[in-house]
């Protein structure tokens, strides 16, 4: 097996009274994009700022390149693309200026690709940074992230403020460096965002991973949506007791179910009855994302919109 990039271990993380994270298990393997899902308020940040040693865990360890965040000072970073929630640009003149500071700190690396990636996302270079818009910032931050090619990228909701244009263009970055063989740790609140990209998603809730799982067997999950309409009257308890059949409705004669697997059961129990139509769609996965979080208790409860 493959050693893994990130791990953390039971991380617990108090800020006072609050525990934003309580115990909270990943293993991030080399060369994979992995998305880290959950609702804002959900300790996405305070993870990830533990793995780049801006914060220190209250319990458990972190481990990135198989070292301690705290032990792996300027050597472990140099090894790391950070994108922040909100980049620091205090006291900088221009985007430019900041971008040649970072490859200043960085020994050089990635001055050379500043321009190509700024032209890519149309970001212009001597604008002043005060004044730049969010979407203008974000791409600052987009191209100081990834300009030194590094082997390990940690994006903390990177698309955030990036129109849909520029949210394309990030996510071929993504996989540009995933095949260039980066490993990519990207954090969002969107599902739709990391399901373009992502090989295996972990779901965070209330500082508790919920499932992590591959992006295929998250879609298989999800299932499909599966209507008949029957000549004459079927009864749902017949339905519902099926394998792989949930959420059974009946309404007259049309007969609404869930369908999770294999659908033999379902086609037998149906072809006992004269079926006039029929129809079959995959549920999106952002069903079962929201399946998910109400299984684990009520989305409404912590945090909100925006960001
Ligand atoms: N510096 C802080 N001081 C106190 N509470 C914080 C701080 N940072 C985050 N929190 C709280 O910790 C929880 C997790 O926050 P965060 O990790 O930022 O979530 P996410 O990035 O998923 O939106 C939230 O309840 C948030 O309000
Ligand atoms: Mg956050």
């Amino acid at each position: 097996m493959s050693q893994a990039i990130v791990r953390t271990e039971a991380l617990v993380k108090d800020y006072g009274k609050l525990r934003a994270l309580a115990g909270v298990d990943l293993s991030i393997e080399q060369g994979e994009v992995f998305g880290f899902l959950g609702p804002n308020g959900s300790g996405k940040s305070t993870t990830i700022r533990i793995l780049l040693d801006l914060l220190r865990p209250t319990e458990g360890r972190a481990e990135v390149f198989g070292v301690e965040p705290r032990a792996g000072g300027g050597a472990l970073r140099a090894r790391i693309g950070y994108l922040p929630g909100e980049l620091a640009m205090a006291g900088r003149r221009t985007a430019g200026d900041l971008l040649e500071y970072f490859a200043r700190l960085r020994g050089g690396a990635g001055r050379e690709r500043i321009s190509e990636l700024a032209e890519r996302f149309g970001l212009e270079l001597d604008r002043p940074i005060r004044g730049l818009s969010k979407g203008n910032k974000q791409k600052v931050g987009v191209v100081q992230a990834f300009m030194h090619a590094p082997e390990l990228l940690i994006l903390d909701e990177p698309t955030s403020g990036l129109d849909p244009l520029l949210q394309r263009e990030f996510l071929d970055l993504v996989v540009e460096a995933r095949d260039g063989g980066a490993t990519v740790f990207l954090s969002s609140h969107v599902l739709r965002e990391v399901e373009a990209v992502a090989d295996r998603v972990a779901i965070i809730r209330s500082g508790v991973v919920v499932d992590v799982d591959d992006i295929a067997v998250l879609r298989r999950n999800a299932g499909q949506t599966v209507v008949l309409h029957f000549e004459g009257p079927v009864s749902a308890e017949e339905f519902g007791a099926l394998p792989n059949v949930d959420e059974v409705k009946l309404e007259g004669s049309v007969l609404t179910c869930l369908l999770r697997g294999e659908p033999d059961a379902l086609l037998k129990a149906a072809a006992r009855h004269r079926v006039l139509r029929w129809s079959a769609e995959d549920r999106d996965i952002e069903a079962l994302f929201l399946d998910l979080y109400r299984e684990n208790g009520s989305l409404a409860s912590k945090g909100g919109s925006g960001s």
